[in-house]
């Protein structure tokens, strides 16, 4: 995917992008305590462990062995925030910014390297991201999916048809979901993960696909999740459905942190250093 903004997005007549609404702040639902993320990377240039030393039992057991050349990646790096009950929270950063990583972490999918993350309930990294299985049916994705997020057989019955519904599946149910179009699959992926009202619902790039008919049918689950007074983590390149629907929003740069603030003065500075980046790319020409 392409780091660049979605401008056309953006320029979408009739969207009010100030529909923010202030709500008084809920409990704390996720601490984020300077973490680090570190990615070990095998079969890499040599010469990524600089810094780390090796134990006196390993260097013996590596003694004349060729090392296997490692690489860290330091996906996040001492990132600390809160976030409480119905707020939505954005994270924007061009691509490798560690919006993902962070997000996978949160969610308890990925152990930090250091630093500590506490959430007031299993957070349902809704499994936009989470692993369907390309085997199986769409009907049965739904089934398994189901009760990962905590129904039970019964309801998870009474659902099917909803989420296909929901995900315009038509039918592609009782297909195999490695016939589906990438489109049907995230839209699948966003059905099942809002089968249940989540607390702590996290969307990495699920709600840009499908034409504006589904987006603004996803733009209203995200709603109800945060009027049940969840909280909302969202990565989008869109910056015009990042400002619709977060109150407030995280910039984070090669892995740091840089900006925590409200979505319109995050939004504001970000789109204003995307567009400077982009004129610096393309020789100062204006684009
Ligand atoms: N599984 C992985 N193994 C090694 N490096 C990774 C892995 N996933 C991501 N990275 C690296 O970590 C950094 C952050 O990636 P990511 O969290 O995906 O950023 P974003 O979601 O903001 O695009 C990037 O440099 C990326 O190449
Ligand atoms: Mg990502």
């Amino acid at each position: 995917m392409s780091d660049e903004l979605d401008y056309d997005d953006e320029l979408h007549p009739g969207e009010d992008l100030k529909e923010v609404k202030k709500k008084e702040l809920g409990d704390l639902s996720v601490v984020v305590d300077d973490v680090h993320i570190t990615y070990r990377v095998f079969g890499g240039k040599r010469g990524g462990t600089a810094g780390i030393k090796p134990s006196l039992v390993s260097r013996m057991l590596e003694a004349g062995r060729p090392k296997p050349p490692v690489t860290h990646v330091k996906a996040v790096r001492g990132v600390s925030f809160t976030a409480r009950r119905g707020e939505a929270v954005a994270i924007v950063g061009h691509n490798g910014s560690g919006k993902s990583t962070l997000l996978r972490a949160v969610a308890g999918l990925l152990p930090p390297t250091s630093g500590t993350i506490y959430t007031a309930s299993e957070p349902a990294l809704l499994g936009v991201n989470a692993a369907l299985m390309p085997k199986l049916t769409g009907e049965r994705n739904i089934v398994v999916g189901g009760l990962a997020l905590g129904l039970n057989y019964k309801e998870v019955q009474e659902n099917v048809q909803n989420v296909a519904d929901f995900a315009e599946l038509g039918d592609f149910l009782y297909l195999p979901m490695n016939a589906y179009s990438s489109g049907m699959s995230s839209r699948l992926r966003f059905a099942i993960s809002t089968i249940t009202t989540p607390d702590i619902l996290m969307i990495d790039e699920a709600l840009g696909t499908g034409d504006a008919a589904f987006r603004a049918k996803s733009t209203e689950r995200v709603e109800m999740v945060r009027e049940n007074a969840g909280t909302i983590f969202f990565v989008s390149h869109s910056l015009a459905q990042v400002r619709k629907i977060c109150t407030r929003a995280l910039w984070l740069d090669q892995g740091k942190l840089v900006m925590d603030d409200d979505v319109e003065v995050v939004a504001d500075a970000y789109e204003v250093f995307m567009r400077n980046r982009k004129k610096a790319r393309s020789g100062g020409k204006v684009v």
